[in-house]
């Protein structure tokens, strides 16, 4: 098996006496070039863990190592280059004043030389499909279109990892669609680790392997499919997918849908089926 990209190691980590442990004698294993979907209740943990992994806060005790490397004081910079970080908040996010500025901004910080900046901004911008809006003002553009020019303003980078904390929890439909779909394409493109925290169940449902976080203890670990089967996201404050809770409610009904869980499209194949016969 291919070394985890990340591992994580009886990490221990409070904000403060007070408010207690967030996380306690807490591991996990993230393999390269996986998809990983973070799922759980608000204050369970999943933020904490981001900045944990990129270094922002420091952990009282454990291990965490990215792409081979122990994180410590000394390891920290390099780190954080190989993890592209994408928040909630569309509006927090923006340093330049034009877009294809905002983009190039970690560039011009690493002193990558003009002529290889403009290449990977053009490259950036066309593979978040916001090549049209080079010189636009943030302030005229969608929180979708916002999230993608963050996105690539991460990509430019070339991390090997890219965490997404929430990022499409301020989009609409269709906005949340876009940006599920470029990430896919990067993550194609470049071979990247994905970890993508989540409310969106339907977006979880995308993810190789989902986690769900509970009180900083993993409640849940598995491909999407067995954990909507297995775990009851109620009880974790998470709802359920739609189709889930219309598959639930059908067998409640007494029809005969099967009781392991069915996609989306299964869904509608079987209930089309179902009805053909009827
Ligand atoms: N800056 C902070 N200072 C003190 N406590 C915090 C801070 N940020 C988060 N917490 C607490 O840590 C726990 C985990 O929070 P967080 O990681 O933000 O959860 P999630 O992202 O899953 O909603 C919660 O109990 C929260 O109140
Ligand atoms: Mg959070």
């Amino acid at each position: 098996m291919k070394e985890p990209i990340i591992s994580i190691e009886n990490l221990t980590f409070s904000y403060s006496q007070e408010t207690g442990k967030v996380f306690d004698d807490f591991s996990l294993e993230v393999a390269q070039g996986e998809w990983l979907g973070i799922i759980g209740a608000n204050g369970s943990g999943k933020s904490t863990l981001a900045k944990l992994i990129v270094g922002l806060i420091e952990a009282d005790a454990g291990e965490i190592y990215v792409d081979g490397l122990s994180l410590n004081e000394e390891t920290v910079w390099e780190i954080r280059r190989n993890i592209g970080m994408v928040f909630q908040n569309p509006d927090n996010q923006f340093v330049g004043a034009i877009v294809e500025d905002d983009v190039a901004f970690g560039l011009e910080n690493l002193g990558v030389e003009r002529e290889e900046m403009v290449r990977r901004v053009n490259d950036g911008l066309t593979q978040v499909r916001m090549k049209d809006y080079a010189t636009s003002e943030p302030v005229k553009l969608s929180g979708g279109q916002k999230q993608r020019v963050a996105l690539a303003g991460v990509i430019v980078l070339r991390p090997n990892i890219v965490i997404l904390d929430e990022a499409t929890a301020m989009l609409d439909p269709k906005g949340r669609q876009e940006m599920i779909q470029v990430v896919r394409e990067l993550k194609q493109e470049y071979g990247l680790t994905v970890i993508s925290i989540t409310h969106d169940v339907e977006e979880a449902s995308l993810a190789d392997r989902l986690i769900v976080l509970d009180k900083g203890k993993i409640a849940g670990d598995g491909a999407p499919g067995d954990i909507y089967a297995r775990a009851n996201l109620e009880d974790y404050g998470l709802d359920s997918p739609f189709h889930t809770k219309v598959q639930q409610e059908l067998r409640a009904k007494g029809l005969p849908v099967p009781g392991h869980y069915l996609s989306r499209e299964e869904l509608l194949a079987w209930i089309r089926q179902y009805l053909s016969r009827a």
